[in-house]
């Protein structure tokens, strides 16, 4: 692979937060950047093609559109889109086999795909499951395929994990044990670790879990708390708070997280400013949300 900047790289989920946040690095790095879309017309398509970024419309019903997407590129970067149910399970399986099929129609010389913490092996979880059986088709396909494995994103504390302020106290409630870590990462350095392992950074095994942190609720709490200034505490919930099975399954198996520490020494070999959560509190300047007490 070239290094000076002049690679194409193929990108799919381009105007997702993934692979958005992998066309940021990419570019920052100088490469060229060639994002299969499915709606070019879309204002994130645009947005994208304004900062020269390549389309190629793509329509994964369409096998030949994908294969021409990917001709002459340097790399190729996948993720695969969220599933909340076992149908959209095996349609995530089809996109993603899919794509790994167009890539060794195109022979593109080097795959990355964006999978999920845990999926060398079978877990039980059903969204998570998937990506490991996307992981063992590219494995037969022959390709040379790099496995970047995110964890829990960071920014789901601006969303579903948000804490809020009770009685002049942060508090964060999610339904894991007091003394279970959480795995975590910001989609920013998912997009960095990806974009070095495009750039031929060296992955020892063909995989590396996207970690940035590891604590627990208490822990995440606390880290919140030092940043507003306040004392935190944390509540553990049922898993009957989770909408979908799906989760519930993924809860489950986050409580055993222990038995799979990280090791974040080998991500800081391929991205060495990863962040932890409270550099992460700190750079989206993360700020407590209205006392309910008093609201
Ligand atoms: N939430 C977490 O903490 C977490 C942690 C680890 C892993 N994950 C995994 O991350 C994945 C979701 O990633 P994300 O949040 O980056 O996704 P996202 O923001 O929802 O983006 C999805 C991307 O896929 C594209 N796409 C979907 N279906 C397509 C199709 N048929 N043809 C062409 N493009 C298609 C979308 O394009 P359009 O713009 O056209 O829609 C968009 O660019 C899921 O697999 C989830 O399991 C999540």
């Amino acid at each position: 692979m070239n290094t000076q900047g002049t690679s194409t790289i193929a990108v799919f989920g381009a105007t997702g937060q993934q692979g958005g946040a992998v066309v940021d690095a990419l570019l920052e790095r100088g490469a060229r950047v060639r994002a299969l879309v499915r709606s070019p017309e879309s204002d994130r398509a645009r947005a994208l093609a304004a900062r020269g970024v390549e389309l190629a419309p793509v329509r994964i019903d369409t096998p030949a559109s994908v294969v021409t997407a990917l001709e002459a590129v340097d790399a190729f970067y996948f993720m695969t889109p969220e599933a909340n149910s076992l149908q959209e399970v095996e349609e995530e399986v089809r996109v993603g086999t899919a794509l790994a099929d167009a890539a060794v129609a195109a022979s593109v010389p080097h795959v990355v795909f964006n999978s999920v913490f845990g999926a060398d092996r079978v877990t039980g979880v059903p969204h998570h499951d998937s990506k490991h059986r996307i992981e063992e088709h590219l494995r037969r396909s022959g390709l040379r395929t790099t496995m970047v494995r995110p964890t829990g994103f960071m920014e789901n504390f601006s969303t579903v994990m948000a804490p809020v302020v009770e009685d002049g106290t942060v508090v964060l409630r999610l339904p894991l044990p007091d003394d279970a870590p959480l795995k975590l990462i910001s989609i920013r350095d998912i997009g960095r670790i990806a974009a070095a392992v495009l750039f031929g950074a060296d992955v020892p095994g063909g995989a590396v879990e996207a970690v940035g942190d590891e604590l627990t609720g208490p822990r995440m709490a606390a880290a919140f708390g030092a940043h507003a200034g306040l004392p935190s505490r944390y509540e553990a919930l049922p898993l009957s708070v989770l909408p979908n099975e799906l989760d519930r399954e993924m809860f489950r198996q986050f409580a055993k997280a222990s038995e799979h520490p990280s090791d974040l020494a080998a991500v800081r070999k391929i991205e060495p400013a990863v962040q932890d959560l409270a550099e992460w509190i700190r750079s989206t300047g993360w700020t407590a949300p209205a006392d309910l007490a008093q609201a």
